[in-house]
């Protein structure tokens, strides 16, 4: 039976994100140095083996010339990964501009930038003709390497005029669209001076996807008050045409958490660890360096609560890994000043001559000594302002069987509606709110973490990334099928 299995060729699965997993970097000899950068989509489908997978999308690297962007497609094939090639005005344009200026903003609630809300402007309108035009060259290498009966899986806000160019390139492929972000309130979106173009867009899909219910509905109320459809339960109807759209949150490998923590060099960097802060309980907070993640709050409120509680100042320490980001955007720029700023300020009136009530890092750290300081910490601290899921939370759930530590969660994060019963869940904006439940989590007693932290490990370990992939897909495949029947009958 195995053997017959084998031979039965796996369905393809060509996912396009805007950016691949791994990352080019050009050497001085003119050949690639490739970095697989392992995010929660990447390690949700490499964890897949239903599906034959691979990648399209924006190598990160301009490559003017054919010789190097023959070479570097080369190099990217033994990935199954398949390079778009932008250029340095479209990334300016399209992903520097619409998307992470104008989108990205909006979709987290901290709405458009003050220049850009007039559809006349002239940045929103090559903004957005640039957006296009790299939709539709992620469209035109799609429509190269698909066969029939792959599935196309879009990603992310990126890609939201992907599945219209590609239904209108070929109407029978099926085409799944995921967004990674919240999906605001419509009066949030109805801002939008392309607000239509982009519904419509992504209703061309034959399954959208979020993470949470909230998000899906708020899609459904968009299309049916900006653009007059009709909702039903399973999605939007449009002159017959159903496009699907639905819930499916996503996980993260947690076994590989897991097994990390066995290993012998992560378990030399917790004994390490563990001598570095001894005395000293460890709170901590990693996040990409982005507005959406309240950093400047979180650190406001741990002063607070050095402010208030005294007894804590030598006892505590909080590590905060803020990984650069999108630094090309001037608002990113500011943003990682005014940290600098306030954590500068903060250790300065609190700190010793031996040691500092914060420990910023700007930068990433790497897998094994990133599961060592989850291993190690006491009290996470995820205060995003707003954020699609948050897989931080996951990861440090994944990382505490032993330990058993406290989650405090904000809840405008995807994950406080899977891992809110565990978590302290709390208002990001209330700084008070959150400094006293930092007191409440130093201090919560033994049972209580340990109802809490069973709650919460459960959920991530049984709702993981490879069965949010497989769940997604399988829906794409029967939503297909459902739809020829309807048309048949
Ligand atoms: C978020 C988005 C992803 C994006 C990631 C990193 O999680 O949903 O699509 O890839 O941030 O941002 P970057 O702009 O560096 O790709």
């Amino acid at each position: 039976c195995e053997k017959q299995d084998a031979r039965v060729p796996k369905q393809r699965l060509l996912v396009v994100a805007n950016r691949l997993p791994v990352s080019a970097i050009r050497k001085d000899d003119y050949s690639w140095g490739l970095e697989i950068s392992v995010g929660g989509l990447v390690s949700a489908l490499l964890g897949i083996n239903e599906f034959e997978a691979r990648w399209i999308g924006w190598a990160g690297v301009n490559v003017p010339d054919e010789v190097g962007q023959r070479s570097l497609t080369k190099a990217l094939a033994e990935k199954r990964c398949i390079p778009v090639f932008l250029d340095e005005e479209i990334v300016h344009q399209y992903y520097n501009g619409y998307c992470n200026n104008i989108l990205w903003p909006l979709f987290h609630y901290l709405g458009l930038p003050q220049e850009d809300r007039l559809a006349t402007t002239r940045s929103f309108q090559s903004q957005f003709a640039a957006y296009k035009l790299a939709n539709k060259m992620f469209a035109d290498v799609v429509n190269e390497h698909y066969r029939e009966g792959d599935v196309v899986w879009c990603h992310d806000y990126h890609l939201m005029f992907l599945p219209k160019c590609l239904k209108e390139y070929n109407n029978k492929m099926k085409v799944g669209w995921f967004l990674h972000t919240p999906f605001p309130s419509s009066e949030i979106h109805r801002t939008l001076p392309s607000r239509s173009e982009l519904l419509r867009s992504v209703l061309a899909a034959d399954l959208v996807g979020f993470h949470t219910y909230d998000y899906a509905r708020h899609f459904v109320s968009a299309c049916t008050r900006i653009l007059g459809l009709e909702g039903t339960p399973d999605g939007v109807e449009d002159q017959g045409k159903l496009t699907r759209v639905a819930a499916f949150p996503i996980g993260i490998d947690s076994e590989r958490f897991v097994q990390a923590l066995e290993l012998t060099q992560v378990k030399a960097h917790i004994k390490e660890l563990k001598e570095r802060f001894a005395g000293r309980k460890v709170m901590l907070g990693v996040d990409r360096l982005d507005m959406i993640k309240g950093i400047p709050q979180k650190i406001l409120a741990f002063e607070k609560f050095l402010e208030e509680n005294p007894i804590w100042r030598d006892k505590v320490v909080l590590v905060q890994i803020a990984v650069p980001t999108r630094t090309d955007v001037p608002e990113y720029q500011k943003l990682s000043s005014q940290v600098h700023e306030i954590v500068g300020r903060i250790n300065g009136r609190f700190g010793t001559l031996t040691a500092v009530p914060i420990h910023h890092l700007d930068r990433s750290l790497d897998f094994h000594a990133l599961c060592a300081l989850y291993a190690v910490t006491d009290v996470a601290l995820v205060t995003s302002l707003r954020d699609g899921m948050n897989l931080v939370s996951y990861e440090f759930v994944a990382c505490q069987d032993s330990k058993k530590g406290v989650l405090i969660l904000s809840e405008f994060a995807g994950a406080a509606q899977s891992l809110g019963a565990g978590a302290i869940l709390v208002n990001p904006w209330n700084i008070t709110e959150v400094a006293t439940s930092i007191g409440y989590a130093l201090t919560m007693p033994e049972d209580e973490r340990e109802k809490r932290h069973r709650h919460n490990f459960t959920h991530v370990t049984t709702h993981t990334s490879q069965e949010w992939a497989e769940t997604f897909v399988s829906e794409l495949n029967d939503t297909v099928v459902e739809a020829q029947l309807r048309i048949r009958q």
